[in-house]
């Protein structure tokens, strides 16, 4: 009896667990066991087949060529890539002091008409766009001269260059007309200015860069995947002057001038000693070094750089969809995808990253702005000291200052991002500029007093971009307004 009794409460199972289930109840749960684990299948599957796609670059669908310039053949093969790059086509955004619109530098900032006066940038000097724009925007640009122009001049905006330079000749290229090769140079900035067409590996496309690593006696082909990530942009966003040399045989020879180093009193020196200018400025007379587009030289010398964060990080950074991750190809401020650019390193909202970008960009744009007036009022300073009969010997020292001076603050000026990308740097450099024109302007002013000009200089009004391009035409055709009483 206790053990029958026994027994069949065993069986009846009181307490006992799931094996008193009903039956039904287990043939439900062990089918809905199997839906379940063919649904798993199912995910795992596609998730495997969104990898797979995602590693594509190794299993080409059509065969690209060598040169292939059409960012939209490249497209087929690579969809996602392709349609993020055609977002640089957008060019309404704005942040306070970048984004992608042609913001005009000359109506904000007269003063700038003044320092480039007699030069190209005081016609016209518009901020850059995105990628997409780079053809249409050179050939439009007022600083373009007709009938000859470099054809140096199409080397960073366009993807048909590599194929030009490999069919033309590198010296060839670089020598003929730009207005030549206009009907041959038609796709912006693309897909084979970075990759490889087999492999998609980074590559260097351009000599210049190649040989600026040679100058300094460094290989390029050693750098690191990472380096390649800032490498492929220094290709451009760099520094560059255009060499002529009748007894090599270079005509408008594109060059980095980084044969000393890459710091701004590195390049300084090496200007300095190829007597290199690129104007003669008409207020007061000093031989002027223009800066191009330093980013990367300046970049070097920040805290990203230094702790091996790459231009691509913030300005292509991975993005995820369907899950498949992929590099974002649009290009543009990283403030307008600061979740993506920032946030997967620095944890702080959103509101806090940009309030701390624009912070260093304020400071920076102070700086730049008291370094303008100092070099403006030390340019007409000399200009007077012309009037009131100085000689030129005289004159060597303020100008050399001036030339000191000017080419540290356009360094940051014609820098992108102000500032940001290495903030003590920049305002280090644009002291150094106000100090310098400062330096000029007592020279001037104790050259002034032998002189017997004990009054003070009357600057002319340049409040507006109209009357500050009066002024500079007047001296541009040697009829300078009268400084002294
Ligand atoms: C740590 C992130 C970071 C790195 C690394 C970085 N940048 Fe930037 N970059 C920024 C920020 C932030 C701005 C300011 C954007 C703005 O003001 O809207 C900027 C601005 C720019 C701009 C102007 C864009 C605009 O819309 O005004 C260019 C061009 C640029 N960077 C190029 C480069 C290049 C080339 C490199 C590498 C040599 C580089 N950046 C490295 C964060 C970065
Ligand atoms: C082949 C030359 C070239 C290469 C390579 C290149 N750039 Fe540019 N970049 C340009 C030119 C030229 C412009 C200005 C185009 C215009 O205004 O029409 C520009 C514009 C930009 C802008 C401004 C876009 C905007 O919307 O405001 C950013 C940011 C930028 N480049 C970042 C980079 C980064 C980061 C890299 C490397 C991953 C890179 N560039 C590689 C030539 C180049
Ligand atoms: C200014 C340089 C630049 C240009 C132009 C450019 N890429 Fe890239 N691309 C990169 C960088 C940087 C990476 C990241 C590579 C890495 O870290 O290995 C990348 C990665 C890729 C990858 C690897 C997969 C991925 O998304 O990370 C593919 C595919 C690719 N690019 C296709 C293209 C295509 C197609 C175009 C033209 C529409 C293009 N790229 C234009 C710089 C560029
Ligand atoms: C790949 C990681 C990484 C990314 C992406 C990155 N940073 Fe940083 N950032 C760092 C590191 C590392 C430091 C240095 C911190 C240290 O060493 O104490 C730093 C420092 C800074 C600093 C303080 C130093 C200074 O220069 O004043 C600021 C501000 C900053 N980052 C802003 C940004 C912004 C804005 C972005 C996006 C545009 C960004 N960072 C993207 C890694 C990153």
């Amino acid at each position: 009896m206790t053990t029958e009794s026994g027994s069949s409460e065993r069986r009846t199972g009181k307490g006992n667990g799931w094996l008193s289930l009903p039956v039904w109840m287990g043939i439900a749960i062990a089918g809905l066991l199997v839906v379940l684990v063919l649904l798993l299948g199912l995910l795992a599957v596609s998730i495997m087949e969104r990898r797979w796609e995602a590693q594509r670059p190794s299993m080409v669908v059509r065969p690209i060529a060598q040169w292939e310039p059409d960012n939209a053949v490249w497209g087929q093969n690579y969809p996602r890539e392709y349609e993020s790059y055609l977002k640089t086509r957008i060019s309404d955004t704005k942040t306070k002091y970048g984004g992608s619109f042609p913001r005009d530098y000359l109506e904000a900032d007269p003063l700038q008409v003044i320092l480039f006066a007699g030069y190209g940038f005081s016609k016209d000097y518009l901020q850059g766009r995105g990628h997409y724009h780079a053809v249409e925007d050179v050939a439009g640009t007022a600083r373009i001269a007709k009938p000859f122009q470099a054809g140096t001049c199409w080397s960073c905006k366009s993807t048909d260059v590599p194929r030009l330079m490999a069919k033309m000749g590198v010296k060839e290229f670089y020598a003929s007309n730009f207005h030549d090769l206009a009907g041959e140079v038609k796709h912006p900035i693309g897909c084979q200015d970075c990759h490889d067409p087999e492999t998609l590996k980074l590559r260097i496309t351009r000599p210049a860069l190649r040989e600026a690593f040679a100058a300094m006696g460094k290989d390029i082909d050693q750098a690191t995947h990472q380096e390649m990530r800032s490498l492929v942009c220094a290709q451009c966003h760099v520094e560059y002057y255009f060499k002529t040399d009748e007894k090599e045989g270079l005509k408008n020879y594109l060059v980095f001038p980084w044969a000393k180093g890459t710091t701004l009193e590195e390049m300084m020196a090496y200007y300095d000693q190829i007597e290199h200018k690129d104007y003669v400025h008409p207020i007061s007379g000093a031989p002027i070094v223009k800066a191009q587009h330093p980013d990367y030289e300046l970049y070097l010398t920040g805290v990203h750089a230094y702790r091996g964060v790459s231009c691509a990080d913030c300005h292509m950074p991975y993005r995820t969809e369907g899950g498949v991750k992929y590099t974002d190809h649009h290009v543009q401020s990283p403030l307008l995808n600061i979740a993506n650019s920032c946030a997967v390193c620095h944890r702080w909202s959103e509101d806090e990253i940009r309030t701390r970008v624009e912070g260093i960009q304020t400071k920076t744009e102070a700086a730049k702005l008291a370094a303008e007036d100092a070099l403006v009022k030390a340019h007409f300073d000399v200009a007077a000291a012309v009037q009131a009969g100085a000689k030129p010997e005289d004159l060597a020292g303020p100008r050399k200052l001036l030339r000191q001076g000017h080419f540290r603050w356009d360094f940051i000026s014609a820098n992108n991002g102000m500032g940001f990308h290495s903030p003590q740097e920049s305002v280090r450099l644009l002291g150094e500029a106000a100090n310098l024109a400062q330096q000029a302007r007592v020279e001037t002013a104790r050259l002034l007093a032998r002189l017997g000009v004990t009054q003070s200089v009357a600057y002319p009004d340049i409040s507006t971009r109209a009357k500050a391009w009066e002024v500079a035409q007047g001296f541009v055709q040697g009829q300078g307004v009268k400084l002294l009483p």
